[in-house]
């Protein structure tokens, strides 16, 4: 005889949403009305599958006294130092076995339970009613106050209420909660993240007095034409709409228009209102502005939007997705700093209280849908739940529970139905739901291609070719995408080093129409803090499956210190354009800026002379309309005598602002003036050969290898011809990227383990020359290069020269010499590119200026350790004694570990310096591209293996 088991636990693996909860309305915080935050410490019995324990639990007078404590909101497995299981990292892979809506036997369901009392001044109980809120529970719930089963859920980022008044007591309220990791649920829930159970978001009691408010939506349009605002307030409960500000005062249900200031992303201008009714007050924050497709274009306020956005998942390295409101609003103010403008929520609605700072500070957001099906992919979409009827009551209740809950952010302008869920009718039932009940903002999806469903032709990481043909509107497609704005919803993709080639996105965006700019993946590095190995990723909890530092694609580090991604971003969308030859004195300044003028923004010069300012003033600059140039005459410039000289110029905040102080720098450029003058040396001193040694002006050799061994007091370690670099996650590749992966053909062609073929030391008159054939094992290209030493007896100039043999058919990684000194060499000085890193294609924010720094301070902390760190454009950098100046400006980086061990290390703790400093002077480097997810660096990027001659001046310093 065979038989199933039927337990208690059947609608983990139903498809329907739940059972129970109250209808979805929108989240605010009442003025008046009580609440009870239920945060805090909780109890916690961890069992390993759903029906391990019976419901006794929920009963008063369970004895819960073994039980462990667990902190609310959070993930029990980042609580606990792992004694409740650990998180597993999957991209789009379903962790359990594909057979939906089933879920494995083994499902670790938290049960946890809480007891309160009623604070002393709470309402009568007889005196309305009381609704229990959770803002966020992953994946399904099952909960009992005081014994009573009062539902369960699913749809693990959306709000959920129940109505509990009749159950409550004054005292000794038991509140159970029964969380089970994996449900039906899952299958909805396949975003590129860590699968993290929990009660992760707040719990809340709310009273409800008779009269107060079910539901209400603010409709608040603007008029850009008259300059008018028209403001409806619709409520279940009759009651008036109060905004003092603009002498309004109506009943809800009534429209008024009048004069207002619109609300945009650049002036987010919100008017304080309320609506009363009989048993409560509502605060509004109200944003006036209209959103349309118009034109084939999204427009607000008659505006068309250029969107310089991110995507945002919610994260915190030791909490999770468990933010608080300064984490958030940490987020907000780094975004506005570096000139973003936009937030997709990818991909589920945050936290309510990040939409309200997105109101306050100013962010265009799409929020998106907790909706993806991603590993269904694997069989061909077969069975995907978004094309399945039984599945579209869930989905129609997450978009339910999204909009309803949101809808009354002015930041919210889009809709997204979700991401990576295929195509199917239930996605077609959210997007005629949505816009039934919204018809003020459009809807995003990228999965539909034809643009079925949608408001606006999407796409990820696009190449930029053909980005370029979108613009053009010589791409195909249906006729009704062919009418659409394109928006890359995610592009740029920040893993590791990178993501390079963004300039060359913003080029195209500003210059065609059509495309409406886009948002880099990601925000974070969903790094989690690890004792060991500094952040964990993927595979490192032991998970069967995963995806390893996929989760690492941040803008931000784990720690939210901007990498320097973040800052090329911040400069490529800079909202104010500053260009010049420097032919004719004067600087072209751009607002590009939808909306405002130039008003806020003051502006600096400065003159410079080999780097150092030397003069500097306030630059008057016309105030601008949105999308107006103009060109302004610069100060007379002072006498360079015979220096490398420029402007800066810089646009500044001239006033504080919620986001940061007057003062504060949005954008900037450099006009050059005269160029350097390249450093020359004459070649005068003759080498002069010892028994070991050759010594040559400053310099001794190897008189049997012709090796540099001093310059001065200075040791010199292992000069020699580098082309190698710790691959980068963009040079590694995706596997399924359409792009060479020069990452895994590098290494296949051995330019990790080149060999140094010395063939000839020659001592001429004036020069020391040492040739060599540098060529990796197995393989027969080379590169045939010769070192040539020459001295004026003070300085010493070495001057490579590389000549490709054989048929090379990879780009190098770099081209440059390396060597090693003393590990005492620590403060660096440069005249170049700075403050920080920058590649071929990820320098538009390194200024050309004299910087210094420490060793470590020129370590970029990829999560992942890679190549990082190089200063482009360097013209001379002094380190450990000595001066270098280049000929041509070279590369320049140094580390206390070698290239090989960098390469080698997993995580940041792996590095341990040693007693070298080893620095590399590069003549080129292979640019960075997005290919870790997105197209490789552009042709004009390559470092292509040809022949080559650069050259470096060495001197002591003192
Ligand atoms: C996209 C996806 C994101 C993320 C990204 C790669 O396909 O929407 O969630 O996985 O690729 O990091």
């Amino acid at each position: 005889m065979s038989f199933r088991t039927t337990t208690a636990v059947d609608y983990v693996e139903d498809v329907s949403p739940g059972s129970g909860a109250l209808p979805p309305r929108a989240w605010y915080a009442s003025s008046d009305a009580a609440s009870l935050s239920l945060n805090g410490a909780w109890s916690l019995r961890v069992s390993a599958t759903a029906d391990a324990e019976d419901d006794a639990f929920a009963e008063p007078g369970f004895d819960f006294g073994e039980w462990a404590e667990v902190q609310v909101p959070g993930h029990w497995v980042l609580q606990g130092d792992g004694a409740f299981g650990s998180p597993i990292y999957t991209n789009h892979l379903y962790p359990f076995p594909v057979d939906p809506p089933h879920v494995p036997t083994e499902n670790p369901t938290g049960d946890h339970l809480r007891v309160f009392d009623l604070p002393a001044d709470w309402p009568d109980l007889g005196d309305g009613g009381v609704v229990l809120r959770f803002d966020g529970v992953e994946s399904c719930a099952r909960v009992w106050l005081n014994g009573t089963d009062i539902g369960e859920f699913k749809g693990s980022r959306l709000p959920h209420e129940f109505a509990v008044g009749h159950l409550l007591k004054p005292s000794g309220n038991v509140l159970a909660v029964r969380v089970h990791q994996w449900s039906a649920g899952s299958y909805l829930e396949d975003q590129d993240q860590w699968w993290l159970s929990g009660i992760f978001r707040d719990v809340t009691l709310l009273h409800r007095p008779a009269g107060s408010v079910l539901d209400h939506f603010v409709h608040a349009s603007y008029d850009h034409v008259a300059g008018e605002g028209t403001l409806r307030v619709d409520s279940d409960v009759d009651g008036r709409v109060s905004v003092p500000a603009l002498d309004i005062d109506v009943a809800t249900g009534e429209t008024v228009t009048v004069p207002v200031r619109p609300w945009t992303a650049e002036s987010p201008v919100l008017y304080d209102g309320e609506l009363v009714t009989e048993g409560e007050r509502v605060p509004l924050r109200i944003g006036f502005r209209t959103v349309v497709l118009e034109d084939g274009l999204i427009k607000v306020n008659g505006t068309p939007l250029l969107f310089k956005g991110v995507n945002r998942h919610e994260w915190h390295p030791e909490k999770g997705r468990a933010l608080d409101l300064e984490t958030m609003r940490a987020d907000v103010l780094l975004m506005k700093r570096h000139n973003l403008n936009a937030v997709r929520t990818s991909h589920y609605p945050p936290h309510p209280a990040f939409l309200d700072l997105c109101d306050e500070y100013g962010l265009w957001v799409i929020d998106e849908c907790d909706l993806e099906t991603h590993g269904f992919v694997e069989q061909a979409w077969r069975d995907n739940p978004v094309d399945d009827d039984r599945w579209t009551p869930a989905l129609l209740d997450r978009a339910a529970r999204m909009v309803e809950r949101d809808k009354n952010h002015p930041s919210v302008v889009i809709w997204s139905l979700g991401n990576e869920a295929g195509t199917g009718r239930g996605l077609t039932a959210m997007a005629e739901w949505i816009h039934d009940r919204d018809g003020s903002r459009l809807v995003h999806y990228e999965g539909d291609i034809d643009c079925r469903d949608t408001d606006m032709y999407s796409r990820m990481y696009a190449f930029h070719a053909e980005v370029e043909r979108i613009g053009e509107e010589l791409d195909g497609g249906t006729h009704k995408r062919r009418g659409l704005p394109l928006i890359l919803c995610e592009y740029g993709h920040a893993m590791g080093n990178g993501p390079g080639g963004i300039a060359d996105y913003q080029r195209l965006f500003e210059a065609h129409e059509r495309l409406q700019g886009g948002f880099i993946w990601e925000w974070i590095d969903h790094g989690i803090k690890h004792e060991e190995l500094g952040f964990a990723y993927g595979g490192d909890f032991g998970e069967e499956l995963h995806d390893g530092n996929f989760v690492c694609d941040g803008l931000v580090f784990p720690d939210r210190q901007p990498s320097p991604g973040l800052v090329e971003f911040k400069k490529v969308i800079e909202p104010v354009g500053i260009e010049g030859d420097g032919s004719d004195g004067t600087v072209r300044i751009t607002n590009k800026q939808d909306f405002a003028d130039l008003s806020a923004f003051a502006f600096e010069w400065s003159y410079q002379v080999d780097g150092e300012t030397v003069e500097s003033g306030s630059l008057s600059v016309p105030p601008l309309a949105a999308g107006e140039s103009a060109d302004v005459k610069l100060p007379g410039a002072p006498d360079g005598r015979g220096a490398e000289t420029g402007w800066t110029v810089r646009a500044l905040l001239a006033e504080d602002t919620l986001w940061a102080p007057k003062g504060h720098e949005v954008a900037w450029g450099q006009v050059a003036v005269a160029a350097r003058l390249l450093p020359s040396l004459a070649a005068s001193d003759a080498p002069v050969v010892g028994e070991r040694l050759i010594t040559l002006g400053p310099a001794t050799f190897d008189a049997r290898t012709g090796e540099l061994r001093t310059i001065g007091g200075v040791h010199v370690n292992g000069l020699r011809l580098d082309v190698w670099r710790a691959p980068t996650d963009n040079d590694d590749g995706a596997e399924w990227q359409t792009d060479t992966r020069y990452g895994l053909l590098w290494r296949k062609f051995g330019l990790h383990r080149m060999r140094h073929r010395l063939d000839a030391v020659e001592v001429g008159e004036d020069s020391l020359t040492v040739r060599t054939r540098v060529a990796p094992a197995a393989w027969e290209v080379s590169l045939s290069t010769v070192y040539r030493w020459t001295s004026d007896g003070d300085r010493l100039r070495l001057t490579v020269s590389v000549g490709p043999e054989g048929d090379w058919t990879v780009p190098l990684p770099r081209l440059g010499v390396r060597f090693g000194i003393d590990a005492s060499a620590d403060r660096v000085r440069w005249f170049g590119g700075g403050p920080g890193e920058g590649y071929p294609d990820t320098k538009s924010a390194s200024r050309i200026a004299r910087w210094d720094a420490t060793v470590d301070e020129l370590q970029t902390p990829y999560v992942r350790p890679q190549e990082n760190g190089a200063r482009a454009d360097v013209r001379w950098t002094e380190i450990g004694g000595l001066r270098i100046d280049g000929d041509p400006e070279f590369s320049f980086t140094a580390r206390r570990w070698t290239t090989e061990q960098l390469a080698a290390a997993t995580h940041l703790p792996d590095l341990t310096p040693g007693d070298t400093v080893w620095v590399n002077l590069d003549h080129g480097q292979h640019g960075i591209g997005s290919q870790s997810c997105g197209p490789g660096p552009l042709p004009q990027y390559y470092l292509r293996a040809e022949p080559a001659e650069f050259s470096f001046v060495f001197s002591e310093v003192s």
